[in-house]
């Protein structure tokens, strides 16, 4: 079962996820889970997935990207998604406007994107300026095509364990779940992080029914949050089979937070600045290199979550090319 993202040391034969976990404590490092290869792996799915589509006479996927203001960091995240588009055979385009463009000239274009054919993926970059309601402007965007999974049906879908389109970095924390075959029936789940775009839908996939018709992971899922005290998040984390954290907060989870043989998922993006290079670096939400001594898996930042949410993106597009879920 081993892949190509886990790197050495691998599983012995016979050898449990249990035993391995005790041996951590004698010095084994856990599985680094590659997000990159697994993204890439996943993208080659997906163009497969495109050329098929494409090759039976339909119309090549085409995402459009809604892009407001100058946030370098909104900027570099759209170029990535262009560019991950490009490579899977998605054409792409990038409506780019100034940050006091208005609230209804955004949903004029997304009507026009709306009823365009050929258009079978959008979405608007978040954050948008502060005049402007981003529930709103979410909604505009038809659910069959809302890539992003943020419109009020596709979430409330998600809630009721009906098929919709997932937002892209809940079904990037599935997937390396599911990949690497780390349990969750029954198991105890802490998401550290309660956010509507990532947090709530990581916890709504893994603690729903797995036989419903959008299957969910079983498990026993924590919520923590900004208020959650620490010493209590500490309790919670300590009994967790899998820990999720997503939130924005360096080193919020350290070694003595782990119960041995645990699977650590980092959803965390913080630019910090690295005082031996003078320049500023991109760290996770997990105290990477403790937590590692003592943990099953682990994702990396980066490399881990961050690559898997673009290609769950492509994915969406395909499936929203396909009408798949509507
Ligand atoms: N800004 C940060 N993450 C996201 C995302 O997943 N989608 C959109 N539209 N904006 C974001």
């Amino acid at each position: 079962w081993r892949r190509a993202w886990q790197r050495s040391p691998v599983f012995l034969p016979g050898e449990s996820h249990r035993q391995r976990s005790l041996e951590s404590s004698i010095g084994y490092d856990a599985i680094i889970i590659s997000g990159t290869e697994m993204a890439k792996q996943i993208q080659k799915e997906i163009q497969h997935g495109v050329d098929s589509w494409v090759s039976l006479g339909n119309r090549r996927p085409h995402l459009s990207i809604i892009l407001v203001g100058d946030n370098p960091a909104s900027h570099t995240y759209v170029r990535r998604k262009i560019k991950a588009a490009a490579a899977v055979g998605i054409c792409s385009e990038i409506i780019l406007k100034p940050k006091d463009v208005s609230q209804e000239e955004l949903l004029d274009i997304t009507d026009q994107l709306n009823a365009d054919p050929r258009v079978s993926g959008i979405l608007v970059q978040l954050p948008l300026p502060d005049h402007m309601d981003e529930r709103t402007v979410c909604n505009g965007i038809s659910p069959e095509k809302d890539v992003d999974g943020f419109h009020i049906i596709n979430i409330g879908r998600l809630c009721l364990d009906q098929h919709s389109l997932i937002p892209a970095t809940a079904s990037a924390v599935w997937e390396i779940i599911r990949r690497t075959g780390i349990e969750t029936f029954g198991k105890n789940v802490v998401v550290a992080g309660r956010s509507k775009n990532v947090g709530m839908p990581i916890a709504m996939l893994l603690h729903t029914d797995g036989e419903h018709e959008r299957p969910g992971g079983d498990a026993t899922v924590t919520i923590a949050h900004r208020y959650t005290p620490k010493e209590q998040l500490k309790i919670h984390t300590l009994l967790a089979d899998v820990i999720i954290v997503a939130a924005g907060v360096p080193k919020l989870i350290t070694s003595d937070m782990v119960k041995e043989g645990a699977a650590v998922i980092d959803v965390g993006i913080n630019y910090v600045h690295d005082p031996t290079t003078g320049k500023t670096k991109l760290v996770g939400d997990v105290d990477f290199e403790a937590v590692k001594k003592k943990a099953s898996f682990i994702t990396p930042v980066p490399g881990g979550v961050g690559p898997m949410t673009v290609a769950m993106l492509l994915k969406n597009t395909l499936l929203a090319a396909k009408k798949i879920i509507y």
